[in-house]
């Protein structure tokens, strides 16, 4: 049977930094549900699909194909066959895909695919609601959180590094926009499973964060 680690958080937390380091010294594949949602956001951008058409958005998720590849060991996400992993990470992704994701029809559509992954597979797996509905039984639940003051700080020094020009109130207000989208929506709401272990890395470095992560592992295995 594969071993199963879920991690659930909000946006800015580390999960994936952190999520990626915890795979890599455990031999664990990693699988970024994030990615999905935002390869499906960024083929309905492509479209100008309307969110708030149901028909529509039912036709326009019937031309979207996601799948993953791995290269290196990195994740790579294809929509409809073209790699566009370099393409996911922009704010317009950003924002469609934390509306598009509240989407019923959108979720039903990655949830075979991410439970199929870690059935076969020992997986580290991140998102929203991958300890509370798409993988209840995984062996090690986290939920990974951080002030949003710490969130938007980190935000706000990666986004400096690649030379985009925020600013810190910006940020905080558009983490603020995406917890509450995030925590509030009908369908798979972000929460903390009740089995779930809280780690708040507010004040922990990313060594830390990922040796605890880690120690929780080996206690279960
Ligand atoms: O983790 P991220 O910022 O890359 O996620 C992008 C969006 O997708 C975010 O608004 C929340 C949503 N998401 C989700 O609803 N469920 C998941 N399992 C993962 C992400």
């Amino acid at each position: 049977m594969s071993f199963n680690i879920a991690v659930d958080g909000p946006a800015g937390a580390g999960k994936s930094t952190i999520a990626k380091r915890v795979a890599e010294e455990l031999g664990f594949v990693y699988v970024d549900t994030g990615a999905m949602y935002r390869t499906i956001a960024l083929g309905l951008l492509r479209k100008n699909a309307d969110c708030s058409d149901e028909a529509q958005l039912e036709a326009a998720l019937q031309d979207i194909e996601v799948s993953i590849t791995y290269e290196n060991g990195q994740q790579q996400m294809l929509l409809n066959g073209e790699n566009v992993t370099g393409c996911i990470r922009t704010e317009q992704v950003s924002q469609m895909a934390s509306i598009s994701s509240a989407i019923p029809m959108v979720r039903a559509k990655l949830l075979q695919m991410q439970r199929s992954m870690a059935a076969s597979t020992d997986v580290l797996m991140d998102g929203r609601d991958i300890g509370t509905k798409i993988l209840p039984d995984a062996q090690l639940k986290i939920y990974l959180t951080a002030s949003i003051e710490a969130r938007a700080k980190r935000r706000h020094l990666e986004q400096e590094a690649k030379g985009e020009n925020c600013t810190l109130e910006e940020i905080e207000k558009d983490i603020r926009v995406r917890d509450y989208r995030d925590m509030n929506r009908e369908e798979a709401p972000l929460c903390q499973a009740e089995d779930a272990v809280l780690v708040d890395s507010s004040d922990m470095t990313v060594e830390e964060v990922v040796q605890r992560i880690v120690a929780l592992v080996k206690d279960r295995i």
